[in-house]
């Protein structure tokens, strides 16, 4: 289990997030909304431990990473995984190192197994015969399913996604929300996806958690967030501007 406890963070005079509290539970799938500009990115990357908050704290199967000693900060980290808004490839690396890094950091597999694990994966997102191609040779949907491939390759217990079909065209994207739906349900992995979505968020239709105003203001079924009457809430399922 994720704990999110009492997090708050400001940046110079902006306070961004206020005493955010909420639990992932294991095998869960959360969407996490909001307007732009809210905090779901800052929120996700405090989750992830990238970011320390300035006030609260966050646990992963009882552990505060910003408390933990290096060697067990990098076993919370194996289990965790973050697509990022934007896919923050390596420009450097070919897309064979970028998938494969995280087996090369974390694993010790032959480089026949790497290369299979990463052909696989990058079968999955419907991308082959590109293994030596650079990040800047990609087109942006392409970037997006190479991150998501890098994401997905370790197994991890938890994933946190941040905008993954958001630049992709409806096919892809809704390719994307496919595997991220059977990924989780083949092999229980905890997910947090943060969208502006709807047809994602109608597909998964997990628990949804809202940000608005510091805070979340909602954090329950689809079922009951379609029939909420809070004026926010109406204006992100409305509203075209996203
Ligand atoms: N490193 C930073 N330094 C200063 N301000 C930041 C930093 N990161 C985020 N912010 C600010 O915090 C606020 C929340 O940003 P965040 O990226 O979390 O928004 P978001 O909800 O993810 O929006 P979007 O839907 O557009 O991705 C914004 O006002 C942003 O300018
Ligand atoms: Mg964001």
């Amino acid at each position: 289990m994720i704990s999110i406890n009492d997090v708050s963070i400001s940046f110079g005079e902006q306070s961004v997030l206020e005493n955010v509290s909420f639990d992932i539970h294991d095998e869960e799938i959360i969407m996490v909304v909001g307007q732009s500009g809210c905090g779901k990115s800052v929120l996700m990357k405090i989750i992830a431990g990238l970011l320390p908050p300035d006030q609260g704290y966050v646990t992963i199967n009882g552990k505060n990473l910003m408390q933990s000693s290096k060697d067990e900060a990098i076993q919370i980290r194996q289990k965790l995984a973050m697509l990022f808004q934007g896919s923050a490839l390596l420009d450097s690396l070919n897309v064979y190192q970028n998938v494969a890094l995280p087996l090369f950091e974390h694993t010790r597999l032959s480089d026949q197994e790497i290369e299979e694990q990463v052909k696989e994966k990058l079968a999955k997102v419907g991308l082959s015969d590109i293994l030596l191609k650079m990040p800047s040779e990609l087109s942006g949907g392409m970037r997006k399913r190479v991150a998501f491939a890098r994401a997905i390759i370790t197994s991890p217990r938890y994933i946190i996604y941040d905008e993954p079909t958001t630049g992709l065209d409806p096919v892809l994207a809704s390719e994307i929300t496919a595997l991220i739906s059977n990924l989780h349900s083949t092999q229980s992995t905890a997910t947090v996806i943060v969208t502006h979505d709807l047809y994602c968020i109608e597909k998964i239709s997990g628990r949804i958690v809202m940000l608005a105003d510091k805070n979340i203001i909602f954090d329950g079924s689809y079922e009951k967030f379609k029939n909420a009457s809070d004026k926010r809430i109406q204006r992100f399922l409305y509203s075209t501007e996203r």
